[in-house]
């Protein structure tokens, strides 16, 4: 039986404590989610930030990419996650096209943070016209996290899921993207699939915290998909997760040992480091 949360056990996560934690070193602990019985499991492991990815299009709904999430569909589980919260952060992607201009993104981002409870969105590059979406979005007071790198609802522009940044002309479009999207006020940035190197300089060079999926061990914080870090994912894990259950009786003990794994700078081990 699910059980409402009571209330907090520890001082909630907010956005200005991401800075505050990146400035003391701590490191961030998110997961992605997507319905109340794993958010409180995220919870009661002591997770700073729950991540309601548009990923749920694939580890949930079985689809082939994110691309086909809608907006409708991002409230319902948001609103789901946030539910089972109570000191965890929760933020929500805006889904493909669902940010396309600032009025658009706006809108979008009402429902997100109005009828799902997120308290952050997320969206995906570090164009010109991404910067100007961030810009309009941080006036309103929507806080924002960022995501550069391998970004998933560009899969048939970038022509797959692959690791991006690679040479040097790439390297300095994506640290310039980095920089961009802090000056336009985006107050996280989720790193994914970009060679360690690369994102330990970013992560040096900006302000704001990252958080990397497949992005090395430097970066303020690790986020990983929650089915591929249970093992429910069916298929080939990608190398930079590992299943935290293996070898463990619960799934509340898996979490809570990737939780102090990346705390200790333990996760990500050498194994799951890409490049
Ligand atoms: O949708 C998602 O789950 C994500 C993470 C992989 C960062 O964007």
């Amino acid at each position: 039986m699910y059980v409402q949360p009571d209330a907090p056990q520890r001082k909630p996560v907010t956005v200005p404590r991401l800075r505050g934690m990146k400035a003391a070193g701590e490191r961030i602990v998110a997961l992605t989610c997507y319905d109340a019985s794993f958010a409180a499991h995220l919870e009661a492991a002591g997770v700073d930030v729950a991540l309601v990815g548009d990923s749920l299009g694939m580890v949930v709904q079985g689809r082939a990419s994110t691309l086909p999430v809608t907006l409708d569909e991002m409230v319902y589980h948001t609103a789901m996650v946030a539910r089972g919260l109570a000191a965890v952060l929760p933020v929500a992607d805006l889904p493909f096209m669902s940010y396309r201009d600032p009025e658009v993104a706006l809108a979008s981002s009402a429902r997100l943070m109005g009828e799902g409870g997120a308290a952050m969105v997320k969206l995906e590059g570090g164009e010109a016209w991404v910067c100007e979406v961030i810009a309009a979005l941080t006036v309103h007071d929507v806080p924002v996290c960022a995501h550069l790198g391998l970004t998933p609802q560009s899969v048939h522009k970038l022509g797959g899921y692959r690791m991006q940044g690679r040479n040097a002309d790439a390297a300095a479009q994506l640290r310039a993207q980095a920089h961009a999207v802090a000056q336009a006020g985006a107050e996280l940035l989720v790193l994914e699939s970009v060679p360690h190197a690369l994102a330990a300089q970013i992560t040096k060079e900006i302000a704001i915290p990252t958080i990397g999926i497949g992005a090395g061990k430097d970066c303020d914080g690790q986020v990983l998909v929650l089915y591929d870090m249970l093992g429910i994912t069916p298929g080939r894990r990608p190398k930079f997760s590992k299943d935290f259950l293996a070898g463990r009786d619960s799934i509340a003990a898996a979490i809570r040992a990737y939780a102090d794994d990346v705390r200790a700078g333990a996760f990500p081990a050498a194994e799951n480091i890409l490049g």
